[in-house]
């Protein structure tokens, strides 16, 4: 026995049997590693994408747990449909036509988190060498997702309007890209926002190119000033693939997200989601649509938006205090980042383990450029931290980079 085990051992060389595949070249989220920093004992961390956990609507995600077991017994705890839980599915045709633009339920298609709706894009749209053209800082999310199915990218520039237009149509012509991916509200990293004119240039471009635009959606509803804007899909509504997420609106743990595209595309994406895990955790879409009904959801939406918004003007605040006045940040209407940038030549990479030193940690803004480049920059996040932590934080943050971070 102890020698058959010793064989069997032998014999499972894992890296030999995985080394040609994507899952082996693939570099781990530098994002991911960096953030272990903010596990440090004493660290203020304003390095995660995170909703703040105290906010949780614990209690009445308790009562909605028990409902659905009393009133879907059986259909809650069973396998469901690839496309969704109808009840679930119903529900968010109905939310996404009253607040964005009209859809049925045949446009609504249930996800395990947005993530799984790139994952999904990607499987159906990217083969190796594929184009995708975004912005430059992208969601580093996206970028792994493509990554997998051999993505090349041409990410153009942004400024306080959002993703710069000027050379879109140029690059169409040069990369015939199959995707644009874009994150028009509050982006991640970059907390910028589109601006309606370059909204509307930016559908009418792709529909004259027939490229599919996917606007990835997941802050649309965190806006604490200024006008919503119209969504890309509800000016393209057959050119564009909209995702949405609840996890920055209730949970990112119950993983329930949702593609809202033209029905025929939801038929290819149902094929796809089959091989990936037959549906979306049937429990959770019930317990959400249990949550959501009679005005709950939004009732705690407004709630995390007032203490967000707080969040934010403290992080602005602070920022005007204790930073540098050579350095620069976004002063976003909504989501959950500001964005600095440091002088030219200074590496908020490097800077990271004086900040650390300092009790202090943010994401170097690297990572989210596709094409490399950005190494002056940095994502700061403010719903995960109180305000008084806010406070604190920048001060130490300020310290070291009037320290570090001269012209
Ligand atoms: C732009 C963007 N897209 C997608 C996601 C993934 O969200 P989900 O938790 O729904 O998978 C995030 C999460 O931070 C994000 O910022």
């Amino acid at each position: 026995m102890k020698t058959l085990e010793a064989d069997v051992k032998k014999a499972f060389d894992w890296t030999r049997w995985a080394k040609s595949g994507p899952a082996v070249e693939l570099e781990i989220s530098i994002i991911r590693e960096m953030l272990k920093v903010s596990l440090f004992p004493g660290v203020i961390s304003f390095g995660g994408g995170l909703p703040a956990s105290e906010l949780f609507p614990t209690e009445e995600l308790a009562q909605a747990c028990l409902g659905v077991l009393k009133e879907h017994p059986a259909d809650s705890l069973q396998y469901s449909l690839s496309m969704g839980v109808p009840l679930m599915r119903e529900y968010l045709a109905a939310r996404v036509s009253r607040n964005d633009h009209p859809v049925t339920v045949d446009n609504v298609f249930v996800t395990g988190g947005s993530q799984q709706g790139l994952d999904l894009i990607g499987r159906l749209f990217l083969e190796k060498g594929s184009y995708v053209i975004m912005e430059s800082p992208t969601y580093v999310g996206a970028l792994q997702a493509f990554n997998f199915y051999g993505a090349k990218y041409c990410a153009l520039p942004m400024d306080e309007e959002g993703l710069v237009i000027d050379r879109l149509e140029e690059n169409i012509k040069k990369y015939s890209p199959r995707l644009i991916y874009v994150v028009p509200n509050f982006q991640n990293p970059s907390g910028r926002t589109l601006s309606y004119r370059r909204r509307i240039a930016l559908v009418e471009i792709a529909a004259r190119y027939n490229v599919p635009v996917v606007e990835d959606n997941p802050y649309v509803e965190l806006r604490y000033s200024g006008q919503t804007l119209p969504s890309l899909a509800s000016m393209a509504p057959d050119g564009v693939i909209q995702l949405g997420t609840f996890s920055k609106l209730i949970s990112p743990g119950l993983r329930i997200g949702w593609i809202c595209a033209p029905p025929e595309i939801n038929k290819f994406f149902e094929k796809v989601k089959q091989a990936v895990d037959l549906h979306t955790n049937t429990f959770c879409q019930y317990v959400i649509a249990e949550f959501a009904k009679d005005g709950a959801l939004d009732r705690h939406i407004e709630k995390i938006k007032q203490a967000y918004a707080h969040r934010r003007d403290v992080m602005l605040s602070a920022l005007q205090e204790n930073f540098p006045s050579h350095i620069t940040w976004t002063k976003p209407e909504g989501g959950l980042f500001i964005w600095a940038t440091l002088p030219e030549g200074v590496s908020a990479l490097k800077l990271l383990p004086e900040a650390v030193k300092e009790k202090v940690s943010y994401i170097p803004g690297g990572p989210f450029f596709a094409e490399g480049g950005g190494e002056n920059t940095m994502r700061m996040n403010f719903s995960n931290a109180s305000p008084e932590n806010i406070v604190e934080g920048m001060r130490r943050l300020g310290r070291v980079l009037h320290e570090h971070a001269k012209i």
